[in-house]
């Protein structure tokens, strides 16, 4: 995680900076900082919390920079150190001349630190960082070059990294370069821009590079220059993007999740235009490179993904299962790198990912594609790193989103999974056409279904205030809405930063029913189906303990008033669609807790949206 941004140019470089980090504070937004070449050195600003901090901060000095055109800027996730002034970007070496923002982790910054120290190298914060501007310093004070001085120090650090780099001898240059984490150039008219991401840039350019591994750039005001991990020079991809500058607004809405959650009816709409025609015609997924050959060829399919992607993953293992007959594993990326998993040619590995950035989902399908699996990417970032391994896309067309808690990407990724999942049971032509074609025309009425939901939302405000001084709240389900239970449970977690489990409810006997006593709600996703009876069983179980019950449910079963407190009903829907609808009033839920207990709903502590380090 971390933003960092870099211009050069002829325009009041604050700005631009400024800009650029607000565009990037999903990355992260514990402190900020940014370094800007004045007349005679470099100036670096810095402050703690949030980026208005570092504006106020920077309004204050403003007659210093005010013909600076060249600098680097930094939003940091912390990893080393904790989120104070001293531990923010940018971080220079002993005398201030040379100065670094990086986004990553340095894995070998102590061995580092302590040879860097012998030779005189002072080190104020407790970051990983502070170690690389010591050893670029160091080596450009014998080779004078700053590019060649970023090539060499490159080569002796372990880890991630896209670093920018500047240093006062050098008036008109930046030098930039990056191993597992995003960069690109913007390219402008005797300009450029540097940034971890599109949006920090499209305002200014459409034109860009985006830089490979362990490629180093060095952008004058007339040049960019690209070169290798040897130094032979390389031509430069400058793409034109198919990006609008977006103007981020809440539309009226308290915060940018309630937005994203009103959105959710059209994303659906969004991600089957094109896909469904008419229920009687097979799907249409011009990116996925499935045959039928290539489906009978497999022997399994492993899904790997993090966080609420990870939950996505679930559901969709639930109904490639049983839509196609296809084994399917589903695991946390951060599992699968470190252990010796069994995928071959003959495994079709799935990554999802909102940010297609993941580092732990990007280092797994790096592994998987090394062994010959056809790698199928399911993201909300066509033009992400992960996008560019695959061999089929899915993009998810959820349009971009702000808070960090996911909501509109996990239902375009839900779709996404409906879409594939039919897509591939039609190629195999082992499912009932009837109960495709069902399937179809019910997921087109998904959208107005939502729209009831939302139009009722008043009720679950009631019911989410009535437990928003709970201290922990457990979600139960079984079967296809076992991750809805998850799902819920995570939200609730990172927003409101109650203790919140999912549990299947069969499970709950098993142990957790030890928690359940009057202080305890408990929420029971009872959509009708296959489970339902059986659940209501489970619940009854809860309601034995005294468990304070609430139900969320589409049956008018009127046995349900004795059993539970509240009941948040939702509309019909088969079972196999059914996760589609009950994940919105959860995300209201999660929603109006944190807001009722003031928490900062759209940016929640401790976390960020693009998680980028392993
Ligand atoms: C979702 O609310 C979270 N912020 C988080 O769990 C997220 O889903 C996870 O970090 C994975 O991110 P990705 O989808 O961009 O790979």
């Amino acid at each position: 995680m971390c933003g960092i941004v870099g211009y050069i140019g002829d325009k009041p470089v604050v700005d631009i900076l400024l800009n650029g980090l607000q565009q990037l504070e999903y990355r992260g937004y514990d402190s900020a900082g940014v370094a800007v070449m004045c007349e005679n050195k470099i100036n670096v600003y810095k402050a703690e919390g949030k980026l208005e901090n570092l504006s106020s901060e920077l309004l204050i000095h403003k007659d210093e920079y005010k013909n600076s055109t060249m600098g680097i800027g930094h939003i940091r996730w912390a990893t080393h150190g904790a989120p104070n002034v001293i531990n923010a970007h940018p971080h220079t070496c002993n005398c201030g001349s040379l100065v670094i923002v990086h986004n990553g982790i340095i894995e070998n910054y102590k061995e580092l630190k302590s040879e860097l120290e012998k030779k005189g190298a002072k080190f104020r914060s407790q970051t990983d960082t502070e170690a690389v501007a010591h050893l670029i310093a160091y080596i450009y004070n014998e080779t004078k070059n700053l590019t060649e001085a970023v090539r060499l120090a490159a080569q002796k650090i372990d880890g991630a990294y896209a670093l920018c780099v500047m240093h006062s001898d050098k008036k008109d240059e930046l030098v930039a370069t990056k191993r597992n984490a995003p960069l690109l150039v913007g390219v402008g008219e005797n300009e450029y821009y540097v940034a971890s991401d599109v949006p920090a840039t499209i305002p200014y350019t459409k034109k860009a590079m985006y830089l490979n591994d362990n490629q180093i750039v060095t952008l004058t005001r007339q040049s960019m220059t690209l070169i290798d991990s040897e130094g032979n020079e390389l031509p430069k991809k400058v793409e034109t993007l198919p990006w609008e500058p977006v103007a981020l607004s809440k539309m009226g809405y308290k915060h940018f999740m309630l937005k994203e959650i009103h959105e959710q009816p059209d994303v659906i709409r969004n991600v089957l235009t094109g896909k469904i025609h008419s229920s009687d015609e097979p799907i249409i997924l011009n990116e996925v490179k499935l045959t039928k050959e290539s489906l009978k060829n497999l022997n399994r399919i492993q899904i790997i993904a993090c966080g609420t992607s990870l939950h996505a993953a679930m559901i969709g293992k639930y109904i490639i299962e049983d839509f196609c007959g296809i084994a399917v594993d589903v695991e946390a990326s951060s599992e699968y790198i470190y252990r010796k998993t069994v995928t071959d040619e003959h495994t079709l590995v799935i990554g999802v990912s909102q940010s297609g950035e993941t580092a732990d989902t990007l280092t797994a399908i790096k592994q998987s594609k090394a062994r010959g699996s056809h790698i199928l990417i399911i993201t909300n970032r066509p033009d992400s790193a992960m996008a560019r391994e695959a061999d089929s896309l899915l993009s998810v067309n959820a349009g971009i989103e702000v808070s960090v808690a996911a909501t509109k990407s996990y239902m375009a990724q839900l779709v996404s999974f409906y879409l594939l999942a039919i897509y591939m049971a039609e190629i195999k032509g082992n499912m009932n056409t009837e109960a495709l074609k069902t399937l179809k025309s019910d997921l087109t009425l998904v959208p107005q279904k939502i729209e009831q939901i939302l139009s009722h939302k008043e009720y679950i405000q009631k019911c989410a205030q009535y437990y928003a001084n709970t201290k922990d709240f457990i979600y139960v389900a079984r079967g296809i809405n076992y991750p809805t239970a998850l799902e819920g449970a995570l939200k609730l977690k990172e927003i409101s930063y109650i203790n919140a489990t999912g549990y299947p409810a069969g499970e709950l006997k098993h142990g957790p029913i030890a928690m359940l006593d009057e202080s305890m709600p408990v929420l029971s996703i009872l959509m009708k189906g296959s489970v339902y009876e059986k659940l209501l069983s489970n619940s009854e179980e809860a309601k034995a303990r005294n468990a304070r019950m609430i139900a969320l449910t589409n049956s008018k079963d009127e046995k349900l008033k004795d059993l539970f407190d509240f009941i948040i009903e939702v509309p019909e829907i088969q079972e196999l669609l059914s996760p589609l609808i009950a994940i919105v009033p959860l995300q209201l839920i999660a929603y109006y807790i944190s807001e009722y207990l003031g928490k900062d709903v759209d940016q929640p502590r401790n976390l960020a949206k693009s998680v980028t380090v392993e």
